[in-house]
């Protein structure tokens, strides 16, 4: 019980007492976002003898080039370059694009995607997303054009797709480049086809976090054969023979034991997304009853990985703010995490280099305040998830007398 003011007195509707007033953690260890998935530890130990029995450790080793085409087939592309991370693939298919200047993009993304850019002296121009998808709104898109741009880089964020002809159209109308950042969309469909085959190239991470994973990893996937003998070449220094140089290249290669760990991950790729949307759909049950948490849906006729939960919290009707509930749940050993959190455009060298920016974008200000993500993927069970939309309900009944232990634990440490 805590007093909140001077006189009044709140109980909680429940006897568990919460951990963040000091009782035990509803969960023993933490469940983080992105836990890795491992597929069958000896297939991936025997794949690595095999490695090491052959002593072709990079440059083009067959793990990855079964890799490669395995990613293509999934997605239905011509080309797959792998890559040693998503970054670098990124920034490898805009050069190859020839992306100069300005590029069009959304703020709210993991801030490699504007990185990608920046470490390549081309500005970022911030878009505003839409409301329902967090998606680049292409209806601003046109607005922000200026003779210096050159392309538009769109995020298929969380793993659903943008509409993609929309963003094709106003590409085709200004003569511009259209690269789709795809790091959480490897295995999901768009009106029945899978994305990779969109715009001019695509880029798929398959970091330690995705729920596909080489350790680190990313590729870049294209229908467009010329694009594609050019990124190949740039992500081995350039190097079109022995001792000829045909570009300016980099190192982006994928090693033969990322190739290894994301072959065995592609053997479990079923498995991993069953598992993924047996979870979802317990958060969807457990989380359509408690007022002011909103689940961001997948379409279920589509194909989809289902590896992000995503809720936004409208804190006037659920009773706490995103970050009151945060705290809540990460005491209680569920580390939600705040993704993308304060959004590019708040983060360096952006913010400095346009303070004002945000002003241009109320939406993805709003939705950055109130989105919330959930663990799920192998390390996470749907009885876990059953634990944890109860543990939410049990908050929002609570919510008054949270409110007040939240207060007096802010008085605390002011004062
Ligand atoms: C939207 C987005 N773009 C790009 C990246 C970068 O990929 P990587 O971590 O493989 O470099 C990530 C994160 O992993 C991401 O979430």
């Amino acid at each position: 019980m805590v007093t909140q003011g001077s006189s009044m007195l709140i109980q909680p509707r429940s006897l568990v007492r919460y951990a963040i007033e000091g009782g035990r953690p509803l969960f023993s260890h933490p469940l983080h976002v992105g836990t890795p998935n491992i597929g069958l530890k000896e297939d991936i130990l025997a794949r690595i003898e095999d490695i090491l029995d052959r002593r072709m450790l990079s440059n083009g080793g067959p793990l990855v080039k079964e890799f490669e085409r395995r990613v293509a087939e999934i997605a239905n592309v011509k080309h797959c370059i792998a890559m040693a991370n998503g970054t670098i693939a990124l920034e490898i298919a805009i050069r190859a694009l020839g992306m100069t200047g300005e590029v069009i993009m959304p703020s709210m993304t993991f801030v490699a995607t504007a990185h990608a850019l920046q470490w390549q002296e081309i500005t970022p121009v911030f878009c505003d997303i839409d409301e329902n998808l967090h998606h680049i709104d292409s209806s601003r898109i046109e607005a922000l054009i200026t003779p210096r741009t050159t392309g538009i880089l769109a995020v298929n964020l969380w793993g659903r797709p943008c509409y993609v002809e929309k963003l094709e159209k106003i590409a085709e109308k200004h003569g511009l480049k259209l690269l789709f950042d795809s790091a959480h969309a490897f295995g999901v469909s768009y009106k029945g086809n899978m994305v990779g085959q969109f715009g001019n190239a695509e880029v798929f991470s398959f970091h330690a976090t995705k729920f596909i994973n080489t350790f680190e990893g990313g590729a870049v996937v294209t229908n467009d054969d010329e694009l594609a003998a050019r990124i190949r070449l740039m992500k081995n220094f350039g190097f079109d023979g022995r001792d000829s140089v045909a570009y300016l290249g980099i190192n982006g290669k994928m090693n033969e034991v990322q190739a290894a760990m994301g072959l065995v991950s592609l053997d479990n790729m079923q498995a991993f997304v069953a598992h993924n949307r047996e979870n979802y759909l317990a958060y969807r049950e457990g989380i359509s009853a408690i007022p002011g948490l909103d689940l961001l849906e997948y379409q279920l006729e589509e194909r989809n990985n289902y590896q992000y939960i995503i809720i936004e919290v409208d804190e006037s009707v659920f009773g706490l703010s995103r970050d009151e509930l945060a705290m809540v749940m990460a005491a209680e050993n569920v580390d939600v995490r705040r993704y993308f959190y304060p959004g590019c455009h708040r983060m360096e060298p952006y913010r400095s280099y346009y303070p004002m920016a945000y002003l241009q974008l109320p939406t993805t200000e709003r939705i950055l305040e109130r989105v919330l993500a959930f663990p799920t993927g192998n390390a996470v069970q749907p009885d876990d998830v059953a634990r944890i939309t109860n543990l939410l309900s049990r908050i929002h009944r609570d919510r008054r007398y949270l409110e007040a232990v939240l207060a007096s634990r802010r008085e605390a440490v002011a004062g």
